[in-house]
């Protein structure tokens, strides 16, 4: 009779255990969203960066294109990696008035603009930070971006 209770028992703990494994098994806690920190793959032939920053994208086309290529020199230099080789205020204050830093003799102005052989790119004093900072987004994130046609 013992034994028999003793048996019982552990058949109950044994669906139980089963049971709780089956309710484990189908619960699927909703996902989380927010913040994550981790590596976002993205891949090479989806310019999914470009689209999300149009406006630079837009500005650049309309305005740069003719005279740059992001990977290549044109009439005037490749401009990828422009903001490793020069700082903002300078690329800034470039854009706006190239012709302005030549004359207060900026040796970096003085240099390119030799080297392209005294070429005097287009200002844009209308040009707003903000917006040559859309430019340099896009041309920044053009390193994930390859091809150029
Ligand atoms: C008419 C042609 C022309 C247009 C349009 C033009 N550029 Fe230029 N850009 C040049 C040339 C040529 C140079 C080389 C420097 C010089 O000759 O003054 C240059 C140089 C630069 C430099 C300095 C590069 C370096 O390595 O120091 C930057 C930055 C730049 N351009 C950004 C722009 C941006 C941004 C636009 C569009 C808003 C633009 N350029 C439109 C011709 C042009």
């Amino acid at each position: 009779m013992k034994y028999i209770s003793k048996l019982n028992i552990l058949f109950l703990i044994l669906v139980l255990l089963l049971a709780g494994m089956l309710v484990l098994n189908f619960y699927n806690p909703p996902l989380k969203t927010g913040f994550y920190c981790g590596v976002v793959s993205v891949p090479y032939d989806q310019p999914i960066l470009i689209s999300a920053n149009s406006t630079g994208e837009m500005l650049y086309k309309d305005n740069c294109k003719s005279c740059h290529k992001l990977h290549a020199e044109s009439v005037g230099p490749a401009l990828s990696g422009i903001t490793e080789r020069r700082s903002k205020k300078w690329i800034y204050a470039f854009v706006q008035n190239s012709r302005g830093l030549i004359n207060k003799g900026d040796t970096m102005a003085i240099n390119v603009y030799n080297k392209y052989n005294k070429a005097e790119m287009t200002s844009f004093p209308t040009f707003t930070k903000a917006e040559i900072d859309s430019i340099l987004m896009y041309i920044e994130h053009s390193l994930l971006y390859i091809p150029e046609k």
